[in-house]
């Protein structure tokens, strides 16, 4: 099992949905970032469950930060940084311990790790342990803000309903850095949270799709193969439980497009070099031209739901039922959107140091 990312900044999770405690060591930080406990509990809310939107395990992640960090500031060394696990119900799992819950990892961690995985929780593959990853980045987060780099995530589509594109980029990160439900149309957002309610209500789940913006990197950052930023950032965020498809800008649409209508004109606007348009979503030979980047991903239903399905018995090798008990989320989109922001902040930092 490997846990570790990037290089320039490494930064390595740790933990198990149910064990004492989860956490992120960040390897490469520079010295002297001022840190922000406030900001740091600010970002983990907007990943904690709320309301019927979300599962009823809800945790108040009072992290610490155990290394790395001198009166207030990193000092340069790793900084590591715990959260104790406090609201678990183990005995919900012992029940269904070898019930493959369909699109859940029960079945191929067992395949994997011979049954010594810690199953409980769904273990290392709970998305509890994205958790750490929110703490982490938000060290980062204000370093990238000094340097003019600003992230943000909306709810794009869920159940056929769209929230309204970007309109001023800067002003909509703002706003939605500051929404526990991140989209731009309020009515649209009141439908998305029926949708959501309604299927919790009918014992099931859904998915849809966030949509990401990077403003302010400057052009020539990146490589050009394996270390292209569209593979740093679509590797960084398949990393994230249930995110099933990244797509840059409109990619998957656009591509049908003519080369006459696709390619992004150059132009020079107040001395510096822009594109009139923006298929190509910031980058250009997996390199940054400065353009924002525009980054989409599908978030899939959550795999625990409260119908009875069809599985197996993983242990007796037989056809079986399942239905759960636990908690779930109904949707993990709400949620994932500050997880996404924070995998993207995380590796935007690696790429500028
Ligand atoms: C913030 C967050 C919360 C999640 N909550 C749940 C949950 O309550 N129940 C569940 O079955 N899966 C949940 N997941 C998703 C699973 O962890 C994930 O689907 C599973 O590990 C299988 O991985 P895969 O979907 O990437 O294939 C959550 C994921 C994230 C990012």
């Amino acid at each position: 099992m490997k846990n570790t990312f990037g290089n320039n900044l490494s930064f390595t999770i740790f933990g198990e949905s149910h064990g004492s405690q989860i956490g992120i060591v960040l390897d490469g930080l520079k010295s002297g970032i001022k840190i922000d406990e406030e900001f740091i509990d600010h970002q983990l809310s907007l990943r904690r469950p709320y309301g019927k939107l979300s599962t009823a395990r809800v945790e108040s992640d009072p992290f610490e930060i155990v290394s790395g960090a001198f009166n207030g500031y990193t000092t340069g060394s790793p900084l590591t940084i715990v959260i104790p696990n406090e609201n678990t119900r183990s005995s919900d799992y012992s029940e269904t311990r070898f019930l493959a819950r369909p699109s859940h990892a029960d079945y191929t961690a067992y395949v994997k790790y011979k049954g010594y995985e810690d199953y409980r929780g769904g273990g290392h593959f709970s998305g509890r342990i994205t958790a750490a990853l929110v703490a982490g980045a938000a060290i980062v987060i204000p370093a990238l803000k000094e340097e003019g780099i600003l992230i943000g995530t909306h709810i794009k589509k869920l159940s056929g309903i769209s929230d309204r594109d970007f309109n001023d980029y800067r002003s909509d990160i703002e706003y939605l850095n500051n929404e526990q439900f991140a989209v731009l149309d309020k009515d649209a957002g009141s439908a998305m949270i029926k949708a959501i309610e309604d299927a919790a209500a009918d014992g099931d789940s859904i998915g849809g799709h966030l949509e990401s913006v990077i403003l302010g990197l400057r052009a020539g950052l990146g490589e050009p193969f394996f270390d292209s930023l569209e593979s740093l950032y679509s590797h960084g965020l398949f990393s994230i439980p249930a995110i099933k498809g990244v797509e840059f800008g409109n990619a998957f649409e656009d591509c049908e497009l003519k080369g006459s209508e696709f390619n992004d004109p150059f132009s020079v606007r107040d001395g510096r070099i822009v594109t009139d348009t923006n298929h190509n979503s910031g980058i250009n030979g997996g390199i940054s031209n400065g353009m924002p980047i525009i980054i989409r991903c599908a978030v899939k239903p959550t795999p625990s739901i409260y119908k009875e399905q069809k599985t197996v018995d993983f242990n007796k090798n037989e056809d079986s039922k399942l239905t759960l008990k636990g908690r779930h989320d109904p949707a993990i989109i709400h949620r994932a959107r500050v997880v996404a922001d924070s995998m993207l902040a995380l590796i935007t930092y690696d790429v500028i140091s």
